[in-house]
């Protein structure tokens, strides 16, 4: 939600806020403005996407070397130029712009106002602006500190500040922000990839760290305004990752790279037929593992879902899974024989950190999957494994989730190995199966033509449903949110035996399903499921594993994918679901990668 840069240098600043904001385009696209420091602070904002702000900045020409950027998600006032930022204060002595949410800003604002400050914008962020410009005592660090402890909610601030020409200051509480260091220039930005052409060495902002950049200098200071060392860390991410490498979108490529990510992510915990995790668990686990939890949003909160089928069958110890914006609210019942795992692409999701953070109060150990290095669910587990799949623009998410997937996979196989429920031949087998997965993916990617074929006739319709049973029931919610989410198309994933139970009262003739049927055991009752929905006209599109006979007698369409053991259908399963998902999307002429309303990175609750 937002993306924030900042620059000193010697270069003009200007290109290179607005490279760093394309770059993080995907955490919101409703405005985007920049502010550079030369002779005076210039500020250049629009509402919309980057290339408006890029035709507003081409006539404007600032012209310093210092400056600050922002690409808006709107939460308090509309995406208007007005509420875009940067915003500066009324006198004028702090230009900033601001991502997460401050909540106690209505009172902050009245209070101001009876001061005399005047207000411009609707935005809570204005409210820190005023607030700095009124606290005001000519030390810029103190000034910060002193406005950080008159706020709530969760913030990360870029400024420039008056008589400070040549530095930019910063602070954060609960959003992410990262200081790039370079040579003779250095970076802030809300993700690696905006710092990525500059440069890889980082030092991870913490909350309640205030920051004061020049060209040649990190300062680093904590609430009592101490200077506190300044640990730098090599980011190992390439910059082909947030590039679209002659793709037309970043899903397009994104897609394509999950045999990549997929073996990057397996390959390390993975040797010679055995298991290794980079961390330990408790040893009480061994005897005394109670249950696990599976606490995520989104795409991540169907990773959770599969888990809990495979997890539960293959461990035998019940598998919870919990939406991470209930469960911080519901009082959970955990304690320190539960396990809770907090899956991530981001790292920063904010109500999978707050989850995460009260699973630790209430003694629990805490393990995450986390795409992003250093992000800070990764940073605050106990333990950590990252998926590899390396940068992922595209807000919907397809190659993190794939690699999300195969670590499920070793995990399970895992614990089923520490109680003795896989022995180590077993492991073996199961091992050299997932370390196939990448192969296979990439035959599964063969059915291009065939959904591309497809999209057409979907992208004539305004629903459709995505059925399926045992392991592929995730699955469908998978594929019905990442169809939902970018073409626009109401979608509804469900158990095909649920159907009855409502659902098929909206079935008429025409009507697309997605019969997902991997699972042997559950073929036959699919079948039946899809006979019911064929009998009242839906239009069929079964995805089932190649060598699945007799199919083509109920289903209009059949997609194939290779087979694997069951477990891992999922990862060879999910392929053409995104891929339906991506060509209808294309087909309607809509943006693939930036879908309305939505950002990649959901740091407010
Ligand atoms: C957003 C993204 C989804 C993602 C969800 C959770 O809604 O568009 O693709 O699944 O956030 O994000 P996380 O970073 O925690 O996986």
């Amino acid at each position: 939600m937002c993306g924030i840069v900042g620059f000193v240098g010697e270069e003009k600043a200007a290109p290179i806020l607005i490279e760093g904001l394309r770059r993080l385009e995907y955490r919101g696209y409703d405005s985007a403005g920049i502010a550079v420091n030369g002779d005076g602070v210039t500020v250049v904002k629009e509402k919309g996407r980057i290339d408006n702000l890029q035709g507003r900045v081409d006539e404007i020409n600032p012209q310093g070397t210092i400056g600050i950027g922002h690409t808006r998600w709107a939460t308090h006032g509309a995406p208007d130029q007005i509420n875009a930022h940067p915003h500066r204060s009324m006198n004028g002595i702090v230009t900033l712009v601001h991502n997460g949410i401050i909540e106690n800003y209505m009172e902050l604002k009245n209070d101001l106002i009876e001061k005399g400050y005047k207000f411009k914008s609707q935005t809570d962020t204005e409210v820190i602006a005023q607030l700095y410009d009124f606290l005001f005592d000519g030390d810029a660090i103190t000034t910060l500190i002193k406005t950080a402890e008159k706020l709530e909610g969760s913030y990360a601030v870029a400024m420039l500040v008056k008589g400070y020409d040549d530095k930019v200051f910063a602070m954060k509480k609960d959003s992410p922000m990262i200081v790039g260091k370079g040579d003779g220039e250095n970076y802030l930005a809300s993700d690696i990839p905006a710092i990525l052409p500059y440069t890889r060495d980082c030092y991870i902002v913490n909350d309640g760290e205030f920051i004061e950049i020049s060209k040649n200098d990190i300062k680093i200071f904590d609430k009592d305004g101490n200077e506190k060392e300044v640990e730098i860390k090599t980011i190992n991410l390439s910059i082909d990752a947030a590039e679209k490498s002659g793709y037309d979108y970043f899903m397009a490529k994104e897609i394509y790279e999950q045999p990549k990510a997929v073996m990057n992510t397996v390959f390390p915990l993975i040797k010679d037929g055995e298991i290794q995790l980079p961390f330990e668990f408790p040893e009480s686990f061994k005897k005394n593992l109670n249950r696990i939890y599976v606490v995520a949003c989104g795409s991540a909160y169907h990773i959770g879902i599969t888990a809990k089928y495979i997890i539960e069958d293959m461990v035998r110890i019940p598998v919870m899974v919990d939406i991470a914006s209930e469960f911080r609210y519901r009082n959970p019942i955990i304690g320190k024989d539960d396990l809770c795992i907090f899956v991530s692409q981001s790292g920063e999701t904010a109500d999978t950190l707050a989850s995460l953070r009260e699973a630790k109060v209430r003694g629990a150990f805490t393990m995450s999957i986390v795409n992003v290095p250093f992000s800070t669910i990764a940073r605050e587990s106990d333990g950590v494994i990252y998926t590899n799949a390396g940068a992922e623009i595209a807000v919907a998410t397809t190659k993190a989730f794939s690699a999300q997937l195969s670590v499920i996979y070793v995990l399970s196989a895992y614990l089923a190995h520490e109680k003795g429920l896989m022995s180590d031949d077993e492991i073996k087998v199961f091992t050299s199966e997932i370390l196939k997965l990448p192969e296979k993916i990439k035959t599964a990617l063969d059915c291009d033509k065939i959904t591309e074929e497809l999209s057409k006739h979907i992208a004539t319709k305004e629903n459709m449903f995505f059925i399926g049973r045992g392991i592929d029931y995730p699955l469908c919610l998978e594929g019905s949110l990442k169809l939902k989410e970018i073409s626009y198309i109401h979608c509804e994933g469900y158990g095909a035996g649920e159907l009855k139970h409502g659902t098929i009262s909206l079935i008429e003739p025409g009507t697309v399903i997605a019969a997902v049927a991997t699972d042997d055991a559950l073929y036959g009752k699919m079948v039946s499921n899809i006979k019911e929905v064929h009998a009242r006209g839906a239009y069929v599109i079964a995805v089932v594993k190649e060598g699945t006979e007799g199919i083509e007698d109920v289903a209009d369409e059949v997609i194939f994918v290779p087979k694997s053991s069951k477990y891992l259908m999922p990862s060879l399963t999910v392929i053409p679901l995104q891929l339906l998902a991506y060509h209808t999307t294309v087909e309607k002429g809509l943006d693939v990668d930036k879908p309305r309303n939505l950002a990649k990175s959901v740091t407010v609750e």
